[in-house]
């Protein structure tokens, strides 16, 4: 596990922006696996305003909510062709569909689907319970992707985006841990001190189903991108700080 921490959350857009633009180089095809939230709008943007070339490059998203078409303004269908899509033309790009008539299928076809193309690089964010995707806590290490039931705090956390808590929909379609394990390469960005107590345990805690991240310990490439607020609870990261804080943004030394 390599972590990165920025001074602020710009900053680590910045950094985790500049990986994914250098491994989208000079390939003839890449297949990124992309996340919604709020983390990556900031990178989306900086897709935009760099005009970054993706016509070779296939995405595969995360997750969608259960019973919301691609047109509904709070699916995920909709905040990527918000974000990204409508301005940055892709090769190709996939999401699960929410409002497919079996969701369980639909989860078996879209495992099928990621499996067959093979991701490069999956970016990823983090909930505040430690959840990738929308693996919550106690998924299996092993699942593929599969239908979730979104736990109380995701839907509280994720409310900002609906009207009432009541519309946030209680189920989703997610790549599971081992789905997202697959990827060859793993970028996860986390700003802010709500996911600081996630991202402890993250890297400086012995991996367990109760914080689902902890398993990105045993990725062979993963890259955590994060600013000091998101790092102020992981203790190397306070000792650090002090010892190299005139440079932009210091590693910090983690489990894996
Ligand atoms: C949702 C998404 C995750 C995302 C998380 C954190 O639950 N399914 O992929 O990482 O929210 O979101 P945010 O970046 O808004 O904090």
């Amino acid at each position: 596990m390599n972590v990165l921490v920025a001074k602020n959350a710009l900053d680590a857009e910045r950094i985790a922006y500049t990986i994914i633009k250098e491994r989208l180089a000079g390939k003839n095809a890449f297949v990124l696996g992309l996340a919604t939230g709020s983390t990556p709008v900031g990178m989306y943007k900086m897709f935009k305003q760099d005009a970054l070339d993706c016509r070779h490059v296939t995405s595969v998203n995360l997750d969608e909510y259960i019973g919301l078409g691609a047109d509904h303004p709070q699916s995920y269908h909709h905040f990527m062709k918000e974000r990204l899509f409508d301005e940055v033309p892709f090769k190709e790009h996939f999401l699960p569909q929410g409002d497919a008539p079996d969701a369980e299928k639909e989860a078996e076809r879209y495992e099928q689907l990621v499996r067959s193309l093979g991701v490069d690089l999956q970016l990823l964010g983090i909930g505040e319970n430690g959840h990738i995707a929308f693996n919550e806590p106690g998924t299996a290490l092993d699942a593929k992707t599969h239908v979730t039931e979104l736990t109380a705090s995701t839907r509280e956390a994720n409310r900002r985006f609906f009207n009432e808590l009541s519309d946030v929909p209680t189920h989703a379609i997610t790549m599971g841990l081992d789905t997202i394990m697959n990827a060859r390469e793993i970028v996860l960005v986390a700003t802010g001190t709500r996911k600081a107590e996630a991202v402890h345990h993250m890297i400086e805690r012995e991996p367990t189903v109760e914080w689902p991240a902890t398993i990105l310990q045993a990725h062979p490439s993963v890259t955590i991108v994060l600013d000091v607020e998101a790092a102020s609870r992981c203790d190397d990261a306070r000792q650090a700080r002090g010892r190299e804080a005139a440079d932009r943004f210091f590693s910090i030394r983690t489990n894996a």
